[in-house]
């Protein structure tokens, strides 16, 4: 989403004729989009901004922006740190008054700021160009980023998402085909649609699944993705859609974030163990062959032993093709923050993260075998592994890594492919002729 929203600001200040350079050394402004979701995102950002300002040497008129959830949460810590040398700061409902917040900055010599949250602001009217989306460090021609709602109402204790960009909001079904329409006339192939909750996407009588046919008919797109889900909202009809729309990919990220009954109702997931587990099951015999991932927190305050082993069993149970997994990090303004201390040791949340992952690990490696000697069908990236010119990074439609060898085909091509060996990390295989 991140990634989206510096598009979409890119796209505003283009309008406004600012230049776009990659080199933050070469630029007079530097905006760090950031996020607060993990990690101690304030540190880095300190050593980010202190870093910049040592590089460009006492004096530089170098302006420095921060966008982004950080933003948002930390405002108040960051306008009254004079330590930190910033000018600028803009929520992620802000970003369209980022050219005022600059002038602001720059005219009046002092610390600007917006970083109200909107019930209402989806930026439909700001249609990222294929060069506003084209930032070398990060993204391809291949893919490109569609955020169909924003903000989220769920409230899980740990997460600090509905503080920073506020209330679930949609955008009108004929405005997100009205951008995937540009994007495939400027040769993208695959379109992700993203919202923070992104399957509760509900404008007037159009869900989800509406929106997702709509969007698999505009011509020149090949293959349609979407994160992040929540559980909760899988109908029959958004899967029975799957099964049968072939420019769908069959790949569902299903975030279980803990196994136990009673850690899954303090973080207010709103599903018992078993009820994933039946969604599991109900998903994998509606979508034959869908890949599924999963995000997952270790070590959740009160969390014992015995709890964590319930999330193992999901895992055992559930055979996830992938999962990112993290420890539990306590964020400012979340509920959890405000009646659970984070009283697991980080110790204790180490061999956690480690038995998860040693688990995770070997049934990766064999959902990765079991494709050898299929025929794959492969989206490849734009450009050769600059480390590795030799080898063609592509995906499958449940989104693994495919290595090719380097042939006479390029970035956007879909090429069958056997698959001839697997790694836990990739697949290899040989190009049909
Ligand atoms: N601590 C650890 N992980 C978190 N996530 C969200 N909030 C926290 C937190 N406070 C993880 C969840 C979510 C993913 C995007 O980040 O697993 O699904
Ligand atoms: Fe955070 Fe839960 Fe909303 Fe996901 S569903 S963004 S984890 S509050």
């Amino acid at each position: 989403m991140n990634e989206y929203d510096s598009e979409l600001v890119r796209s505003i200040l283009k309008k406004e004729n600012y230049e776009f350079v990659t080199d933050e050394l070469a630029a007079d402004i530097v905006m760090l989009n950031t996020c607060a979701i993990r990690e101690h995102a304030h540190r880095k950002v300190y050593g980010r901004v202190h870093s910049i300002r040592h590089a460009r040497g006492k004096g530089s008129p170098v302006m420095i922006g921060l966008l982004g959830c950080m933003a948002t949460n930390l405002r108040q810590d960051l306008l009254e740190d004079r330590s930190l040398k910033i000018d600028f700061i803009a929520g992620p409902d802000s970003y369209k008054r980022l050219p005022q917040l600059i002038h602001e900055a720059a005219d009046e010599g002092q610390k600007s700021y917006d970083v109200t949250l909107s019930e209402f602001e989806t930026y439909s009217d700001i249609f990222p160009s294929a060069e506003d989306r084209v930032n070398p460090l990060t993204t391809s021609r291949v893919n490109a980023w569609v955020a169909v709602m924003r903000g989220c109402n769920n409230f899980c204790t740990f997460c600090v998402v509905p503080y920073t960009r506020g209330r679930e909001r949609s955008r009108a079904p004929e405005n997100v085909i009205d951008e995937v329409r540009r994007l495939a006339g400027e040769g993208f192939k695959q379109i992700t649609l993203l919202g923070q909750n992104v399957n509760s996407y509900r404008y007037e009588d159009h869900d989800f699944a509406y929106l997702m046919d709509e969007v698999s008919k505009v011509e020149g797109i090949e293959r349609i993705r979407f994160t992040s889900p929540h559980p909760k909202d899988f109908p029959d009809r958004f899967l029975d859609l799957m099964a049968v729309n072939p420019k769908i990919c069959k790949h569902i990220h299903l975030p279980l974030q803990a196994g136990n009954d009673r850690v899954l109702d303090l973080m207010n997931r709103t599903y018992t163990k078993q009820e994933f587990l039946n969604l599991v099951d109900k998903v994998r015999a509606k979508v034959p062959n869908v890949a599924l991932s999963t995000d997952i927190i270790v070590g959740f305050p009160t969390e014992t032993d015995a709890e964590f082993e319930d999330t193992l069993d999901v895992v055992s149970k559930a055979q996830f093709d992938s999962a990112f997994t993290f420890k539990y990090s306590e964020r400012q303004g979340t509920i959890a923050s405000k009646k659970y201390p984070d009283d697991v040791p980080d110790s204790v949340k180490s061999q956690r993260l480690t038995s998860l992952n040693k688990a995770q690990k070997e049934i990766t490696y064999q959902k990765n075998r079991a494709h050898i000697g299929q025929i794959q069908t492969v989206l490849l990236e734009p450009y050769p592994d600059s480390k590795n010119p030799d080898i063609m990074p592509g995906r499958t439609d449940g989104g693994k890594l495919v290595l090719l060898p380097a042939g006479r085909y390029q970035g956007g091509d879909m090429v069958k492919a056997r698959i001839t060996d697997a790694t836990p990390h990739a697949l290899k295989g040989q190009a049909l002729p």
